[in-house]
């Protein structure tokens, strides 16, 4: 039995939320490697919807273990605030279920005023961040003054790290115009949560190098999406982690070879949240289209997603980059009904043909598209679970993305109900 690591191939918001829960029904650990409650994983199960930021999708089951890697950023009181929602809703969560990495490091207030006051300097440049402290905690652990989970053991020292902390960050926000933070202040509110939150804490890569060794299946859930990642993604436009399914790795404490597939979760369209180049993007009648029907507005901040037509470039770039071994096509149902349908299958910058996305953001933001048109179906692709209730040509629009993107079609799901799911080839098995 192989494990498996699920990582978004677009701009995040690809269904991973139902693809992870329909895989970690037969996983037994389940994952988070990275980024923090700046996600949001909406699963829909027995018609309870649950909406998870920072929780692994693990959670909603019963006798499996949820674990949050190092290479997550914490915000103790938004993890704490998940855990009493999905109580709420019936879920069981106690230290059995759910494993936080020691050496992950924690989002404290003092990242989010940053994190609002760092946008409104950039201006017309805005990264259009969800404002949850990400960026900011992550440059702190690089800088090598970020909190850890481990120092709530110790207040002595988190005391004397927060007072370092501050006073580096206070300096910048003074200069910036914005208010500064008390740190005598954030010092108790953790001290509060401190208790509650060790109790969730574990020694994670032992935990999970016991796992393997005892055969069990390990699904590593990524979120956003490739082109999101810190260094493959549209930077500055991205997000402050790896998506990159090696992250999965080095976000949980384990060796590179711990992973043994790679599921990309892909849109038959495109979607991106915040600013950024896009290059198929339809600002018009068709984006407005695939907005509506596929209710394309962010689990997080309710943004609305700007929508656009599939681009198999980029996938195809995330594909070779990220060593996607096979891809879960999702809302393939948002299509039915449109006559014609546009694939980005080039692009052109400056009279010259390219086949890949380049690096420069002035390069990204000037690419044309170069579409090819393909014929699109009447009939009703929603809750089909078997190809023979595909109509031929969507069946045709599935193949084409196969061969333009260079990865087979695992999975394609067909509504957000988890059953409502055409699997071609069990990832678990390698
Ligand atoms: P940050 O992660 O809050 O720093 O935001 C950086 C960029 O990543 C912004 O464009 C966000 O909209 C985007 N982003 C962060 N998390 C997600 C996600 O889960 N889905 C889609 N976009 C995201």
């Amino acid at each position: 039995m192989a494990n498996v690591a699920v990582i978004g191939s677009q701009w995040g918001d690809e269904g991973k939320g139902k693809i992870v829960d329909w895989l970690s029904s037969r996983a037994d650990v389940v994952v988070r490697f990275q980024g923090g409650h700046n996600a949001g994983h909406t699963l829909v199960i027995d018609g309870v919807t649950y909406k998870l930021s920072l929780l692994p999708s693990g959670i909603v089951r019963k006798s499996k273990l949820s674990v949050i890697g190092n290479g997550v950023v914490v915000d103790p009181w938004a993890l704490l605030e998940e855990i009493e929602t999905v109580r709420g809703k019936g879920v069981e969560v106690n230290p059995d279920k759910l494993m936080i990495a020691e050496n992950a490091h924690l989002i404290l207030p003092v990242h989010q005023v940053l994190d609002g006051a760092l946008e409104k300097i950039r201006g017309k440049g805005s990264i259009g961040t969800t404002k949850r402290g990400i960026g900011p905690a992550y440059e702190d652990k690089v800088a090598r003054r970020g909190i850890r989970v481990c120092d709530l053991r110790h207040p002595e020292i988190l005391k004397e790290k927060l007072e370092q902390m501050v006073a580096h960050h206070n300096a910048l926000l003074k200069g910036l115009g914005a208010d500064t933070v008390n740190v005598d202040e954030i010092y108790s509110r953790l001290m509060a949560v401190a208790d509650e939150v060790l109790s969730y804490t574990g020694v994670v890569w032992k935990t999970l190098d016991e796992a393997r060794r005892q055969g069990k299946k390990i699904l590593f859930e990524g979120a956003q999406g490739m082109m999101l990642d810190i260094d493959h993604g549209t930077y500055p436009f991205v997000t402050s982690s790896n998506m990159h399914a090696g992250q999965a790795a080095t976000g949980s404490g384990m060796g590179p070879d711990a992973v043994n597939y790679v599921l990309g979760i892909t849109k038959a369209y495109t979607t991106r949240v915040g600013e950024g180049p896009f290059p198929t993007e339809q600002d018009n009648e068709v984006g407005i289209f695939l907005g509506e029907r596929g209710h394309e507005f962010g689990t997080v901040t309710g943004r609305k997603r700007r929508c656009g037509w599939f681009d198999a470039v980029m996938v195809r770039q995330a594909v070779k980059i990220g060593g996607i071994h096979g891809i879960a096509l999702t809302k393939l149902d948002v299509l039915d009904g449109l006559e014609e349908l546009k694939i980005c299958v080039g692009y052109e910058l400056e009279g010259k043909s390219l086949d890949y996305f380049p690096s420069s953001q002035v390069e990204q933001e000037r690419v044309q598209p170069v579409y090819e048109t393909v014929s699109g179906w009447k009939e009703s692709t929603r809750g089909a679970r078997s190809w023979a209730e595909l109509p031929a040509e969507a069946v045709k629009y599935v193949r084409h993305v196969e061969e333009l993107i260079g990865a087979p079609v695992t999975l394609l799901s067909t509504s957000p109900e988890r059953d409502d799911t055409i699997l071609m080839h069990d990832p678990f098995l390698g």
